[in-house]
């Protein structure tokens, strides 16, 4: 799907993402909502909308109910194996290769510990990936992620020695896809509960490898996010609230530092009054948007 929006992308926006030889981008739910993952809070379907994040997204929910909380991101999890990566994500894996435009000034300094061939396609551009997204969309449209804020679905592990586990996909959850446009809480509770593995190395529970409210972030994740955003000649936002802290401090941090900041998202977000570009369509639109006003300038 894609909207003829002319005039989306002005000269300046497409002037200084052609010149910016590092970007990073910072993502949240909606890049991935035109491949059919609800976000969190867009109204009706949004998941808070939906489930109680207190049930479902907290160490205490899972003490009390393991079953209701592996069983949700299971299903969360099914849901993301059966979307595709959309035109968002694919022009974020073009943008890397479109060759850096010519400039008079000196390139930023690049001396962060954040490697420079975790980009893809060789050109002389980087683009790192900074995501509060637990789903694996990005990576499977050839962009690797530097950062995974919040953790991900596919990464679930022991509850007490956080030994990996390796889920598979036995496909019972096939049949509660439509949980997600009209959910009966309770009803979806009680068809969600899976109750979790235990652990081959100490039989403790097997838990998501999300973070959780009330949880630090991952240290390394963060740590490679923090450089990869000071080190940014412009940094591109992408379908987040701005609602999740300390998330949502990097793109503050970048405004902050002076780097030039462009949001994409359909509507408003925390972040809007402070970047210097907010282009007002979806990802799947403006992103290709995007690559295609920088080609050969
Ligand atoms: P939210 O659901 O809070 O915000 C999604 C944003 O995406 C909103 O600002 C929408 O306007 C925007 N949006 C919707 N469709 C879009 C589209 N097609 N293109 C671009 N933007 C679109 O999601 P996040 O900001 O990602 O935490 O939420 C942050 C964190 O809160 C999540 O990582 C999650 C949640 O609790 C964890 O899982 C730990």
């Amino acid at each position: 799907m894609s909207e003829a929006m002319p005039d989306l992308i002005s000269d300046e926006v497409a002037d200084l993402v052609a010149r910016a030889d590092w970007i990073t981008v910072f993502s949240g739910a909606g890049i991935s909502a035109e491949s059919g993952i609800a976000t969190f809070r867009d109204a009706q379907t949004g998941l808070w909308e939906n489930f109680d994040p207190s049930q479902l997204a907290t160490p205490a929910a899972f003490e009390s109910d393991p079953a209701l909380v592996w069983g949700w991101y299971q299903w969360r999890a099914h849901l993301v194996r059966q979307a595709e990566p959309n035109a968002g994500h694919h022009a974020l894996a073009e943008l890397a290769a479109v060759p850096v435009a010519q400039r008079g000034d000196a390139t930023s300094s690049l001396d962060v510990d954040v490697p420079r061939d975790s980009t893809r396609g060789g050109a002389d551009r980087a683009v790192m990936i900074v995501t509060q997204n637990v789903d694996d969309l990005h990576e499977r449209a050839g962009t690797p992620v530097l950062a995974h804020l919040h953790g991900s679905l596919f990464e679930p592990r022991c509850s007490r020695c956080a030994q990996p586990y390796h889920a598979a996909d036995d496909g019972t959850l096939a049949d509660l896809a439509d949980l997600a446009t009209a959910p009966d809480l309770a009803a979806a509770n009680d068809l969600l509960r899976i109750p979790p593995p235990a652990c081959a190395a100490c039989s403790a529970p097997v838990r998501p490898g999300i973070v959780w409210f009330g949880e630090p972030l991952p240290p390394r994740a963060w740590l490679r996010a923090e450089s990869a955003l000071r080190a940014a000649e412009v940094v591109i936002v992408v379908g987040t609230s701005g609602m999740v802290y300390p998330a949502a401090e990097l793109p503050e941090r970048a405004v902050a530092a002076g780097i030039p900041v462009i949001e994409v998202n359909p509507e408003p977000s925390l972040l809007t009054p402070l970047v210097d570009h907010h282009l007002a369509a979806r990802a799947a639109t403006a992103l290709p948007a995007l690559v295609a006003a920088i080609r050969g300038r």
